[in-house]
């Protein structure tokens, strides 16, 4: 009996699936871009979950299409599908919804830039308003009015903050090594980007100035039972969770541990950021209260106590893991590329102030951007319009219809050769750096788009900037990095969570060394 519901249940949903997959392809037929067919995708939340189980489908026969189906796979397919096609386009078709992957640049700026017409799509944004809507999540006049109220936190001021906060941040952590040959692991180092990003953007943004040297966010202060670094960690690694459960009730006595140990993480998040908001300081922090407060007096740029928490989380969540996985493929890539590392390290002047040392690091920017141009951190931007579209793709006009998911497939802009040349799959920073009148400038015919593009650009591009360059200048300043055999293969093999990871399973046993200059 328990069985045949089973497998009745089985049948209704592989029915059910095979249907949407049909009409979807009908669909997309009418696209007339070359067409990929996935039996399961990144948007199918079991899928999200247990997919990486089912990796060995990708070496079978008729497994080719296991590598379209997780979310990130643009990072790994980089050109290769548009190379095939002889496109810059091709949509992907699945039981959930039809995907459009665009990697034509022009066409790319476009649905970007045009932001009333291709909005992000709640189903994917709406994991990010576990704690209200914020800027990363609202649309049309009421992004305006959130994005109003961060800008005005990301002055050039505040970059100026950033520089002195990243600058001591590397010193103290380059004054908790004990010998001159000093070997940290890919742990470690991990663990150390983290935590500079976290204390920058502390100092930055909400006033609060930690010591890298005492454990600064890692340390549990009175009245927490956690320290705010683990307590963002586990909401980190529990966005989905904590978004598909946002509005679940459940009694104490029936609530799952792990649903158990989300509720006291959020409240104790909440506690944090309230804790921050009465000591009132910091540019963010500043911006986000007057905001709320103007709620009250009935000013058009307001923030409700919602969304000041809101925007208080997505700030934290955007702001930390981008940078600081930047800063460490980066540090990995240069232990792995000494001649480069040179190339770097010889430009560096005294790491001074800002409005001296930040222009003339342009080198330390140069390996900044070829990072993010190999290893994007949000490698494809999923957008959809509620009403048919047309978009001019290499010169062709092509139907969209509503509600289909066009994708700006940042990674695909970036690996395009008729771009970058033959050397694209190089990492290679020089290819940033033009020589005009014997001084060095940046390459301006080269532009990258893993900040995005128009008006929703990231509002963070150059405080990430400032303090990847901050952190870069002062360590190679002093010292020379080394890797570990296998290093760069571990690279090789990374995979996507949020943003690109080295493999837990791959970082074991892989360290850099530093050595004094
Ligand atoms: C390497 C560093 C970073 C990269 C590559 C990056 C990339 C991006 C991208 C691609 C978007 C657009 C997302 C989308 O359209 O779905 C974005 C948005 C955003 N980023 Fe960043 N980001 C970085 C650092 C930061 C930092 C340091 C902050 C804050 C301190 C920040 C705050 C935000 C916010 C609030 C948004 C939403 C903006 C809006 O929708 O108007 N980001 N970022």
């Amino acid at each position: 009996m328990f069985l045949s519901i089973i497998l009745t249940l089985l049948a209704v949903v592989v029915t059910y699936r095979a249907f949407r997959l049909i009409r979807n392809y009908i669909e997309a037929r009418k696209i007339g871009l070359p067409i990929v067919i996935i039996p399961f995708t990144w948007q199918d939340p079991l899928w999200i979950i247990f997919g990486s189980n089912f990796s060995w489908i990708q070496h079978l026969p008729f497994g080719k299409w296991y590598k379209y189906s997780y979310l990130g796979f643009v990072l790994h397919d980089r050109y290769s599908t548009y190379e095939r096609f002889n496109t810059k386009a091709f949509t992907v078709v699945s039981p959930g919804k039809n995907e459009v992957m665009l990697a034509d640049v022009d066409a790319v700026t476009e649905v970007l830039g045009k932001y009333k017409k291709w909005q992000r799509p709640r189903a994917l944004y709406s994991i990010f308003t576990t704690f209200g809507e914020n800027v990363d999540t609202s649309e049309g006049e009421d992004w305006q009015r959130h994005r109003k109220v961060i800008s005005h936190g990301f002055r050039e001021h505040n970059n100026k903050l950033v520089w002195e906060s990243a600058t001591k941040q590397a010193t103290q952590w380059m004054e908790t090594w004990e010998s001159q040959a000093h070997e940290r692991s890919m742990r470690t180092l991990e663990d150390d980007m983290n935590t500079i990003s976290a204390n920058v953007l502390m100092f930055a943004g909400f006033g609060q100035d930690y010591s890298f040297a005492d454990g600064g966010l890692k340390n549990i202060p009175q009245g927490h039972t956690k320290s705010f670094a683990e307590v963002m960690t586990f909401m980190l690694r529990n966005v989905i969770l904590a978004w598909a459960t946002k509005d679940l009730n459940l009694p104490k006595m029936v609530e799952p541990k792990k649903l158990a140990q989300l509720r006291a993480t959020k409240q104790e998040l909440f506690q944090y950021f309230d804790e921050s908001l009465r000591r009132g300081d910091g540019d963010f922090v500043k911006s986000f209260m007057e905001a709320n407060e103007n709620e009250k007096k009935g000013a058009r740029q307001y923030l409700t106590r919602d969304e000041l928490f809101g925007n208080m989380y997505i700030v934290q969540l955007a702001g930390t893991d981008t940078t600081s996985y930047s800063m460490l493929f980066t540090l990995t890539l240069l232990a792995t590329h000494p001649e480069t590392q040179e190339w770097v390290a010889e430009s560096i002047g005294e790491v001074d102030q800002y409005e001296d040392g930040y222009p003339t690091a342009i080198r330390c920017a140069a390996a900044m951007h070829e990072t993010l141009r190999v290893y994007g951190a949000a490698p494809s931007l999923a957008r959809h319009s509620p009403n048919v579209q047309t978009i001019n793709i290499a010169g062709q006009k092509v139907v969209i219809p509503a509600r289909t998911y066009v994708s700006a497939n940042l990674s695909g802009c970036s690996h395009d050769p008729k771009i970058w040349g033959d050397d694209v799959a190089e990492w290679k920073p020089q290819r940033w750096i033009e020589t005009v009148h014997e001084k060095e400038q940046f390459n301006k015919s080269l532009d990258l788009l893993a900040w995005s593009a128009g008006p929703r650009i990231c509002p963070g591009k150059k405080f990430s900037q400032v303090e990847f360059t901050a952190v870069m200048s002062s360590l190679l300043k002093s010292y020379r990095l080394e890797a570990s055999s296998g290093l760069q293969e571990a690279l090789d093999d990374f995979t996507f969570e949020v943003t690109p990871k080295i493999k837990r399973s791959r970082i074991d046993g892989m360290s850099i060394k530093f050595i004094k200059r």
